[in-house]
């Protein structure tokens, strides 16, 4: 049997008036990491926040900060996300014109670096970049927004992910993003995936469910 994943809410579904709260709750309610979830209103249809908002929200909690840059170009933006308090620093492939260089770049910053997969694009795209991956997040949505349906054909790319990862002897961890709620979660984890994001299936009911929904994703 698969282990249980790690579970890294985004705080996209939280309450943004009482954000910092919201990072406390969630983190005590057993969050693994935070996922935040950074749009620029262009390389994805939707704006939410930036590294001041970032560095506002880093002592609310201690766990990892998993940010999920979505915009474009990314190169330039990369050192005001790691100074503001990022972990985790992941990018699309798609938004800049040079992806090893921007992974070399995140590396360069001391800050552990992911790829992120839109549903359409193929794993493949990795091939020449992925022993230089601390993660690979499966987008199992179209970018932009929370809420939004599973895209069952991303079971596929999990599980090629995850046979290519044990193959070359990689500690690259499977991450996937996108329509996770405890039955899709069970399907991502059989499927091969290490850790997974939830935004509405994490922070549904409000602070006193957060324990629960969390359980709920891991599986227990
Ligand atoms: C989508 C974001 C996701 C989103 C997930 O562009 O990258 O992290 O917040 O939200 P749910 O879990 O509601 O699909
Ligand atoms: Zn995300």
């Amino acid at each position: 049997m698969a282990s249980a994943p790690l579970i890294s809410p985004s705080i996209l579904s939280a309450d943004f008036a009482r954000l910092g709260e919201e990072v406390r709750a969630i983190d005590e309610a057993g969050a693994d990491w935070i996922h935040v979830d950074v749009m620029d209103g262009h390389f994805v249809p939707n704006l939410t926040i930036g590294p001041g908002v970032i560095r506002a929200i880093r002592s609310w909690s201690d766990k990892p900060f998993d940010v999920h840059l979505m915009i474009s170009p990314v190169d330039a933006s990369l050192a005001a996300y790691a100074e503001a308090g990022a972990d985790m620093i992941t990018a699309h492939p798609e938004a800049g014109p040079h992806f090893h260089r921007t992974v070399q770049a995140i590396r360069a910053l001391g800050k552990k670096a992911g790829a992120a997969l839109n549903p359409s694009t193929p794993e493949t795209v990795l091939d020449y970049v992925l022993d230089a991956l601390d993660l690979v997040l499966v987008m199992s949505v179209n970018p932009g927004f929370g809420g939004q349906s599973f895209i069952d054909s991303q079971l596929r790319k999990i599980e090629a992910l995850r046979k290519t990862v044990d193959a070359r002897g990689l500690t690259t961890l499977i991450e996937v993003d996108g329509g996770v709620n405890p039955d899709t979660a069970r399907a991502c984890v059989n499927a091969g995936a290490h850790a997974l994001v939830a935004g509405s299936a994490a922070f549904k009911g409000g602070p006193e469910r957060y324990r629960a929904n969390i359980a709920a994703l891991r599986g227990q």
